[in-house]
């Protein structure tokens, strides 16, 4: 049996974290062979720990042969104590009459305690997948918050966005979803996200050339994709939880085991490619092989392309200068 692996998720009693957990667990994340370690974190109040202590009694009931152990706990430290995977899920919520500067000041707070915990604890190679909203800034924040560890240990969550974007074209252009390879959202996870099929084929056959409406990729796919959470509330009543869930458990797999050459969408901080200014946490097509990330190169960006790639960049740039006083 090989060594368990520490993941630490944070947000453990949350609507994701109840979808996330039970698959780690089950090892549909790293592996059927793989026994994994929980290490949850969620905040001190008494309500949020009875619940953690809830899902843990239902973790213990499902009898899990790959769940070599939980640790459930309100200290970052503890939580992300020699973390070799970390799920950072919890983040503070948008209120009633809360402005957005204000949502990103109060998470920059948390994602920079988390930020240094990891920094002082976690594994040299820990793989972080920032979930919890404003996904690609705190992403940035606890990678800035983190000098020790390699910023490219650092990842924000746009797996969810090409997901849905996968979906969408596969209905359109009525193929299967598993035909369809080299699909690409770049930027931000945020409506203003660019969902980009130029490049994707459905068994081997350009999926533009197929679908052949321009009309459709700009006003109907583009902001489909984009007010997609938007759709999800209206209709649930909550956030995407299942499907974050799933998308989640994607990203880490994809980047763990490998994509065998084909491409997919992580939000990672830019080595300066396609005119990305350096460390803005940006959705890119990547490839990943042996527990490491390439970003694909060489693609063509036309104009209408490059405005949408500028847009979304402008609004992180934003985002970041709103909390670049705390780093
Ligand atoms: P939720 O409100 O059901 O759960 C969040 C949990 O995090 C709560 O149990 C809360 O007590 C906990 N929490 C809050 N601050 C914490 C902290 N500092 N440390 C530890 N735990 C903390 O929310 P849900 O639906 O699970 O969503 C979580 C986050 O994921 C939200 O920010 C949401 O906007 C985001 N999200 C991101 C998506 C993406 O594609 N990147 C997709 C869907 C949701």
């Amino acid at each position: 049996m090989k060594n368990p692996v520490r993941v630490a998720v944070t947000g453990a009693a949350g609507q994701i974290g109840y979808s996330l957990l039970f698959r780690i667990a089950s090892g549909e994340m790293l592996g059927k062979d793989q026994p994994v370690i929980l290490q949850m974190l969620e905040l001190p109040m008494e309500k949020a720990q009875a619940a953690l202590r809830g899902v843990m009694m239902e973790l213990e009931d499902c009898a899990f042969p790959l769940l070599a152990g939980m640790v459930g706990t309100d200290d970052p430290m503890v939580a992300f104590k020699d973390a070799d995977v970390a799920l950072l899920v919890g983040a503070m919520p948008r209120g009633p009459g809360m402005e957005r500067k204000d949502l990103l000041l109060k998470n920059a707070e948390i994602f920079t305690v988390q930020g240094k915990a990891l920094n002082a604890v976690a594994s040299r190679n820990v793989k972080v997948l920032v979930v919890g909203n404003p996904a690609n800034t705190n992403a940035y924040i606890a990678m800035k918050s983190a000098p020790d560890l390699d910023p490219r240990n650092f990842t924000a969550m746009l797996r969810l966005d090409h997901n849905r974007a996968l979906s969408q074209l596969a209905i359109r252009a009525g193929v299967a979803v598993a035909d369809i390879e080299k699909l690409v959202v770049w930027g931000n996870h945020s409506p203003t996200m660019y969902p980009d099929y130029r490049f994707a084929t459905a068994n081997g056959a350009s999926l533009k050339d197929k679908i052949g409406d321009e009309a459709w990729n700009r006003e109907t796919f583009i902001p489909k994709v984009g007010k997609r959470g938007a759709a999800i509330i209206e209709a649930r009543g909550l956030s995407s939880a299942a499907s974050a869930a799933n998308a989640a458990i994607d990203h880490i797999r994809d980047w763990s085991l490998g994509t065998n050459g084909k491409w997919t969408t992580m939000g990672i901080p830019s080595d300066g490619s396609y005119g990305i200014p350096k460390d803005v946490m940006y959705g890119f097509p990547v490839t990943c092989k042996d527990g490491k990330y390439e970003i694909v190169q060489g693609l063509e960006v036309d104009e209408y392309s490059r405005s949408m790639m500028d847009k979304t960049l402008a609004e992180l740039e934003e985002e970041r200068a709103g909390v670049a006083h705390l780093l």
